[in-house]
């Protein structure tokens, strides 16, 4: 029988292995940092029946094969066997031509000065001066949706080397402070880079990234079971917010469901899709520096973590509303007649009945409808926002 080649050709992995191809590709890194690294990328599913002698493509996020990977096997799984075999450049990025290529590329400066954040103007020329020429090195992955704190240091980077190219020049280097082994990897990239230079690194001037111009938005997501009143209370905001002059997108669990998630389900996976889609969206509201609310059930644990860390890491802040209204006091209302067909067995999965509603630990206010004013809610959910977004409450 002959072999079938029994996997795919491609897959897209995230985006810190395609980083780090890059790096050992330009000789600075001399092959995968260690056992987290391009050995353990997860492999999709259509890939887990890969064994050694296979050979992997790696592609960027627009689908261009970058790399080519033969496997191994190891005791804890697949793991590269050999050099990669080069095939195209990724797609480009913004600042593409200030990408380092090769580790001699930064030959000749007196001093490195390393960038991976906003940084503060005076405290970036106070670190360039005194020295004949002096390389500004951004740490920063600008694949796919940059964060603003990789563009922030890349900006500055730029903006350094602008008008005084004999004396300053900018280069990045891609690098994220979430990628596994950062702080390892950034120790190497620094060595390979610096040569005999002097390195002074420039401390990030706000942890939030709001410096870049970018991001800062707010993602306002309830949480809670069908008829709990978490759509209530969330359009209750949202309308103060109008009222008061703000631009803001309601994301509701039924609205969505009409719209951005048609014809998805309330199987886990398509409830874990939905929730996703939701989470792209908001994140992609806050990075522009907007105000997303949302209400879906969202019953998972997981998928709410995930994203909050994705509007997190596009710079937006994530407030988690958990509309705690008991599930015997959702089932008196029964406003849609919902929980009775459930509990006739008529809707299957049904959240509280049938269907798991995990309750969040991590939620920045709990609120319980049962008894309570609309307004009253509205209120104590508009304080906490004032506390953690000042800007986004326009109050007389
Ligand atoms: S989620 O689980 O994916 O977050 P989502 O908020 O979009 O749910 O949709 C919930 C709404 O869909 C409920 O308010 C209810 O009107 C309706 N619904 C229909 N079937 C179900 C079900 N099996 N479980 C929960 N809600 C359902």
């Amino acid at each position: 029988m002959s072999p079938s080649p029994r996997i795919p050709a491609q897959f897209c992995p995230p985006v810190h292995v395609l980083d780090e191809l890059e790096l050992m590709r330009a000789g600075i890194l001399a092959g995968p940092v260690g056992p987290d690294q391009l050995v353990s990328v997860s492999l999709p599913p259509e890939l887990r029946d890969a064994g050694a002698g296979d050979t992997v493509e790696l592609t960027d996020g627009e689908g261009v094969p970058v790399a080519q990977v033969p496997l191994a096997q190891a005791s804890d799984g697949l793991v590269a066997a050999g050099a990669p075999t080069w095939l195209s450049p990724r797609s480009s990025r913004p600042f593409e031509d200030l990408h380092v290529t090769d580790s001699s590329s930064a030959e000749g400066p007196e001093r490195l000065v390393v960038v991976d954040g906003p940084v503060d103007g005076s405290a970036l020329e106070k670190a360039l001066a005194g020295a004949g020429r002096v390389t500004v090195l951004a740490l920063a992955s600008l694949d796919g949706e940059p964060a603003p704190a990789a563009l922030a240091a890349v900006r500055s980077a730029h903006a350094a080397a602008t008008g005084r190219p004999e004396e300053v020049r900018a280069m990045v280097a891609p690098w994220s402070p979430r990628a596994p082994q950062a702080g390892r990897k950034r120790e190497l990239i620094l060595r390979a880079l610096a040569g005999g230079a002097e390195v002074v690194e420039v401390p990030r001037s706000e942890p939030d990234a709001a410096g870049a111009g970018l991001g800062g938005g707010t993602v306002l997501f309830f949480t809670g079971l069908s008829g709990s009143g978490k759509s209530t209370v969330a359009r209750a905001v949202r309308n103060y917010l109008l009222e008061a002059g703000q631009l803001v997108t309601l994301l509701d669990g039924d609205l969505v469901r009409r719209h951005l998630s048609k014809g998805l389900g309330f199987s886990a996976k398509d409830r874990d899709t939905n929730i996703r889609r939701i989470g792209w969206v908001s994140a992609e509201i806050a990075y522009h520096g907007g105000m997303a609310i949302c209400s879906p059930i969202a019953p998972f644990d997981r998928t709410r973590r995930d994203v909050r860390t994705m509007v997190e890491e596009r710079g937006g802040r994530f407030l988690l509303v958990h509309v705690a209204t008991p599930l015997a006091e959702c089932e008196r209302r029964d406003r849609k007649g919902l929980y009775a067909k459930a509990r006739r067995g008529e809707i299957p999965e049904f959240t509280g009945i049938s269907s798991p509603y995990e309750e969040p630990e991590d939620a920045d206010l709990r609120i319980d409808t049962t008894g309570r004013d609309v307004t009253e809610l509205r209120d104590v959910v508009l304080a906490m926002l004032d506390e953690a977004a000042p800007r986004m409450v326009a109050r007389d």
